[in-house]
């Protein structure tokens, strides 16, 4: 196994892990996640005070940042999974595809799409388009991470809790080809 964080405890301490042929060093530590998603999730909720949004979780990389922001959402809200795929090892292929998770009742509600990361504004882009057509009341864009300098697109991101150099970065459910979802703080690409 050349994936040493999957042998759990000891590893998540270090400041340094090896996933298959990279190297990674912590780059946003526990503490400061929570913190902004505290941050996040408050201004979530003064803005959809009253209403009923349906957080859209983009799967697989947004799935432990979506479930940490509802936690900290009280008040009625209900939650739909969409799959993008467009990415392979560290290049974007640049198509995107989506597969819905069950039936998405997207017509009428007040959308909020939950990313892990916003790059060059693809993956956001189509799936915008795609969500359009399903006719919501509104759509909004919230994103754990958001890699300002490479961003494509003219769509304003609505809730970033952090704005990030343009670098390849791993944990808090980001992946190197499939591994590394599963670290709790986000990590960076040792150059
Ligand atoms: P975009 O379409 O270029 O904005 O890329 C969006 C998707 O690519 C994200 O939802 C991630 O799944 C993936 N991605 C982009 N940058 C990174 C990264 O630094 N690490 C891991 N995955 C990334
Ligand atoms: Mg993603």
């Amino acid at each position: 196994m050349d994936f040493q964080a999957l042998h759990l405890q000891p590893q998540k301490q270090q400041s340094v892990i090896q996933v298959k042929d990279k190297s990674f060093r912590v780059y946003i530590p526990q503490d400061e996640i929570s913190a902004a998603i505290k941050r996040i999730s408050a201004e979530l909720m003064q803005e959809y005070k009253g209403k009923d949004p349906l957080f859209l979780c983009v799967l697989n990389g947004a799935f432990m940042f979506c479930s940490d922001l509802m936690k900290q959402f009280s008040g009625p809200a209900e939650i739909g999974f969409i799959k993008a795929s467009s990415y392979v090892g560290m290049a974007t292929t640049g198509k995107v595809a989506f597969q819905e998770a069950g039936t998405l009742n997207v017509s009428g509600r007040d959308v909020i799409i939950v990313e892990d990361i916003v790059d060059t504004g693809n993956t956001l882009l189509a799936l915008r388009e795609h969500l359009m057509q399903l006719k919501p009341q509104s759509i909004k864009v919230c994103t754990l991470l958001f890699k300002k300098e490479a961003y494509q697109q003219s769509l304003p991101i609505d809730y970033v809790c952090f704005e990030t150099e343009n670098k390849f970065l791993l944990g808090y459910g980001l992946d190197y080809d499939g591994y590394g979802r599963n670290l709790p703080e986000v990590y960076i690409l040792n150059d």
